[in-house]
């Protein structure tokens, strides 16, 4: 018998059932440790939240306004997001590897803006995904578009890739610039993502009905914040989404783009993760443009 063996009966505490804690997030109870692990990298265990700072659009796009130098004007804002989503090249060239909240990667990709957008392929590896210690790998998904197929197949192997590994995928639904944005268009969408397997699904916000849109998925509905928008606008697109189900927002351009991008993602944060109603968030938002006017490593002009 090993001589630090207790002997009293007492410290196994016989009588304290071993707690059960059912996990914080919907429809994910039943994932293993390692996809829950990455999980809990990318939305708050407290608030069940998340605030995922997207600025992947250069895989398509090229450099955007806004995200002309990564380096420079996005690196100041990443203590400010709980994940950031971003392809590999960007993560390896321009954020520091000491960030250590969840990476969500851009795991799909082909044609440019020039081309037909559906036609994507998986644009990654999993053990490039290992070894970039990725928290959920990021598929665009055409619902109604020309390749729906090909991309819903994407995202399949992504889920299995994934799956094999503890890594989660997030199913991103693409709507064609063609396409009627409504909630019955944004249910099919979600839904066929989350039945094929996606770990969370991003869409976006739809003014009438959003809250069935959350309601008829499964698993946690992310939003994405579109083209720019005034800031008490998108202060409000947030707020209206996280209060009809949303588990958090994937906001690229209305952060980046905002006047004061530093200033924004902290007023996001507070109706994301603090229930801020729009009007507080965009008086904070202003108080603090005030304040820090510039991004810290924004060189002076
Ligand atoms: C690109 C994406 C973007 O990450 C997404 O659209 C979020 O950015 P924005 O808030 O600017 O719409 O998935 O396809």
């Amino acid at each position: 018998m090993a001589d630090t063996e207790t002997a009293s009966a007492e410290s196994y505490k016989v009588n304290v059932p071993a707690p059960s804690r059912p996990f914080f997030l919907k429809g994910s109870d039943n994932l293993d440790w390692g996809m829950k692990n990455r999980l809990s990298n990318i939305f708050r265990p407290d608030s069940g939240r998340t605030v995922m700072l997207a600025f992947d659009h250069g895989y398509f796009l090229g450099p955007t306004t806004g995200l002309e130098r990564v380096d420079l004007d996005i690196v100041p804002l990443t203590p400010f997001a709980d994940t950031l989503m971003l392809t590999r090249g960007i993560l390896r060239s321009c954020i520091p590897p000491t960030y250590t909240r969840g990476i969500v990667l851009r795991a799909s990709g082909g044609p440019s803006i020039l081309k037909e957008l559906s036609d994507e392929q998986i644009a990654i590896s999993i053990d490039e995904a290992v070894r970039l210690n990725a928290a959920a790998l990021a598929v665009q998904v055409f619902i109604g578009g020309e390749r729906e197929t090909q991309s819903v197949h994407n995202m399949t192997r992504l889920v299995d890739m994934g799956n094999r590994h503890g890594i989660p995928t997030l199913g991103v639904t693409a709507v064609g610039t063609d396409m009627v944005r409504d909630a019955r268009y944004m249910r099919l969408a979600t839904r066929i993502c989350a039945e094929l397997g996606a770990s969370y699904v991003k869409t976006y916000y739809v003014e009438d009905g959003f809250d069935t849109v959350t309601a008829s998925c499964p698993v946690p509905i992310v939003i994405a914040g579109g083209k720019k928008l005034p800031e008490a606008d998108a202060l409000r697109l947030a707020h209206s989404a996280i209060q009809e189900g949303a588990a958090g927002v994937d906001m690229g351009r209305n952060i980046f783009q905002a006047e004061s991008p530093l200033a924004m993602i902290q007023a996001i944060r507070k109706v994301v993760h603090e229930d801020f109603k729009p009007h507080e968030a965009h008086q904070y938002y202003q108080t603090l443009k005030r304040e820090q006017p510039e991004s810290p490593a924004r060189p002076p002009v």
